[in-house]
């Protein structure tokens, strides 16, 4: 199963992604994580990157296309979960080329829809672990021990973007490069909205229902 997860900053992709990895066997493919592993690994790709993140704006299209073709041509038979990528119309264009030269198509696309004021909330208030990448919330999703990560004890951190100032940037920067991206899907695929401002419980419970309806058609 090959499918696109896509969504405002915060909108709760990558807690979604972990859920559908977790009932599919998928691979969770986040532009966001690979692009933070290069930053902290210090490669030439992180050092490019570093200033766009930091601002909120998006990388060049052409760094990010390089690096998530090389992991979706890597992936498993069983599929993957994009979550933050495609990003742009140009990115999508570039995405379905690449599953084209692999004879690969994406088989839906999932739209999480978030009221702006929840994204704030959400963004300004949540820790990651940065061993496994674990994300919780201060009050949403807290972990077992306060500021330690529930699988590995680390000590949670908040991510730089997440600050007030750069989650606004990084709003706009969605609605004028990404939301494009959804109308480019309604015109070709099947695009699943759905209302993300609920519990992420329940968020999931109406992704997974669509999702099992597609596995056994
Ligand atoms: P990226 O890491 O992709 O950030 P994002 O899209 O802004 O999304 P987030 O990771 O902030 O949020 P999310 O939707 O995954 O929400 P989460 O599940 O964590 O990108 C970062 C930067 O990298 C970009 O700004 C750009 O510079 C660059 N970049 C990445 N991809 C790129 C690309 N393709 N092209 C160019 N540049 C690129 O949830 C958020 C919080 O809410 C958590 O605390 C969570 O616990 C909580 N939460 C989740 N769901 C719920 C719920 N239902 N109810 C209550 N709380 C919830």
């Amino acid at each position: 199963m090959r499918v696109v997860l896509l969504g405002a900053p915060g909108a709760g992709k990558g807690t979604q992604c972990k859920r559908i990895v977790g009932r599919y066997g998928v691979i969770h493919l986040s532009s966001g994580d690979i692009l933070r592993r290069h930053r902290a690994e210090g490669s030439e790709l992180g050092k490019k990157a570093q200033a766009y993140m930091d601002s909120g704006a998006l990388v060049p299209d052409d760094l990010v296309v390089e690096v998530m073709a090389e992991e979706i041509k890597k992936a498993p038979e069983a599929g993957f979960v994009l979550d933050g990528f495609p990003r742009t119309v140009n990115q999508a264009i570039e995405l379905d080329e690449t599953l084209e030269s692999i004879d690969r198509k994406i088989d839906i696309v999932v739209n999480l829809q978030v009221d702006e004021q929840n994204v704030l909330a959400r963004m300004t208030g949540r820790r990651s672990c940065p061993k496994c990448g674990a994300v919780y919330h201060v009050e949403n999703m807290r972990p077992k021990v306060e500021g330690k990560c529930d699988h590995d004890g680390a000590e949670l951190v908040q991510r730089p973007d997440d600050s007030a100032e750069v989650v606004a940037n990084r709003l706009r920067t969605y609605h004028l490069q990404t939301k494009p991206v959804v109308d480019y899907y309604r015109e070709k695929s099947t695009v699943f909205d759905v209302d993300a401002n609920k519990e992420a419980d329940e968020t999931s419970g109406l992704i997974l229902d669509r999702l099992d309806a597609l596995v056994k058609a």
